[in-house]
């Protein structure tokens, strides 16, 4: 008997660091969310996971992925699977790359700075929001990675000249102009809690600061957050309190339109990647305005609630806009074989955010790291389940790919 129980007890190696016990202990993408969700106070976590409204368009982003399913093809030879593609002429080891997210550092002070390393160890593009809180330059001297600078235009044309000068000297390759944002979505989670950023410290806050403390000595002990794009200008540099609605309908140019882009083109001298296209009629102005790539995107939800889900929109845009452009996808994407789905759909490569805010907020760098692995491992395998060898194999393959 002791021979029989010695055989099947074997104690795993105590690992003296708690938040990689923790994520060893993680299984998908939500729980690594459930983690973040313990760390972080409410209104953060909220601000992050939050959408709009009745946030279906959110929910829907993700859900839809079930309805595309891919028929494996078997004993084809995927000892080798080749996951590379290009992106605005730059090779990617995997078909994604991070979206902007506004207020990294209110996940954690390393906030924008430890996404953008590890983005960069990995060959990920990280793409800086323009309400980033770390700056353009801040960003770029810890990467080495593909950079990419988010837009928002702002009344102010001469700030958003200056971002995108500083974007290109600062090694930046694209910019992508956020065109789902003429005003701020309403997100009622945030308008519930009365959410400011920075946040305000209110007794609710206060509260929720002593129920987490690791957040709350993490956040008074470093320097204090702000639109680092624009930092030292106090009227405009979030040094106080407003809610980002009011900030983004106050600062940014709700009268952008198609006209401004050669604007932003001929100001950077970049490739181009419109984010918010949400109908084929508007991918096909983007081919023959000239532009480089779109991404399809509801903004996670955040903007218009009722919008299609990008992954439900793409088949409609390829046939659309066939080669002419490149098209890629952001919203909902939660796992490997969600990437690969995209890319068999026709998307040259996927953009997520939560995945990696979450990663953030559960345990720093090694949760950025621990999102990474998991959408690089789920990559791989579904290729080599569904029997592609690299991604061209999955477009060629329609027989893969079959719509419920
Ligand atoms: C900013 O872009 C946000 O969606 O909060």
């Amino acid at each position: 008997m002791i021979k029989t129980l010695r055989s099947v007890i074997s104690l795993r190696k105590f690992d003296p660091n708690t938040r990689r016990r923790r994520l060893a202990k993680c299984g998908d993408i939500d729980d690594v969310r459930l983690l973040a969700k313990r760390q972080l106070p409410g209104g953060v976590f909220d601000y992050f996971d939050g959408a709009a409204e009745t946030e279906w368009s959110m929910a829907n982003n993700s859900a839809a992925f079930a309805n595309v399913r891919l028929q494996p093809r078997v004993l084809v030879d995927v000892s080798n699977v080749n996951t590379a593609c290009s992106v605005l002429g730059q090779s990617l080891p995997y078909p994604y790359a991070f979206s902007p997210t506004g207020f990294t550092r209110i996940a954690t002070s390393a906030g924008e700075l430890a996404v953008a390393k590890v983005a960069a160890r990995h060959g990920v593009p990280y793409t800086l929001s323009t309400l980033g809180t770390r700056s353009i330059e801040e960003v770029a001297k810890v990467s080495s990675g593909p950079l990419w600078y988010q837009l928002y235009v702002w009344k102010d044309r001469g700030l958003s000249r200056e971002l995108v000068q500083r974007a290109k000297a600062a090694g930046y390759k694209a910019i992508m102009v956020t065109v789902d944002t003429a005003v701020f979505g309403r997100r009622d989670r945030d308008v519930r809690r009365g959410f400011t950023l920075p946040p305000k410290i209110g007794l609710e806050t206060f509260i929720d600061g002593i129920r987490h403390p690791r957040w709350t000595l993490d956040f008074i002990t470093h320097e204090p957050i702000t639109f680092s794009a624009v930092a030292g200008r106090g009227d405009v540099d979030g040094s106080t309190a407003i809610t980002l609605s009011d900030y983004v309908n106050s600062q940014f140019d709700a009268s952008l339109s198609w006209r401004d882009l050669d604007w932003v083109r001929s100001e950077s001298g970049l490739p181009i990647m419109l984010k918010g296209i949400q109908t084929a009629t508007d991918a096909r102005t983007a081919v023959s305005e000239g532009v480089e790539a779109i991404a399809l995107s509801n903004h996670g939800g955040r903007q218009f609630d009722g919008s299609p889900a990008p992954i439900e929109l793409l088949p409609e845009v390829m046939d659309a806009v066939g080669n002419g452009i490149e098209v890629l996808i952001d919203g909902g994407v939660r796992r490997g074989s969600d990437v690969v789905k995209a890319v068999a759909l026709g998307a040259r490569a996927v953009m997520f955010g939560r995945p990696y805010l979450y990663g953030l907020g559960a345990a720093g760098e090694l949760g950025v790291e621990w999102v990474i692995d998991y959408f690089n491992a789920g990559i791989r395998r579904t290729m080599a389940l569904v029997g592609a060898t690299d991604l061209a194999a999955l477009r060629s393959n329609g027989a893969l790919v079959e719509r419920g």
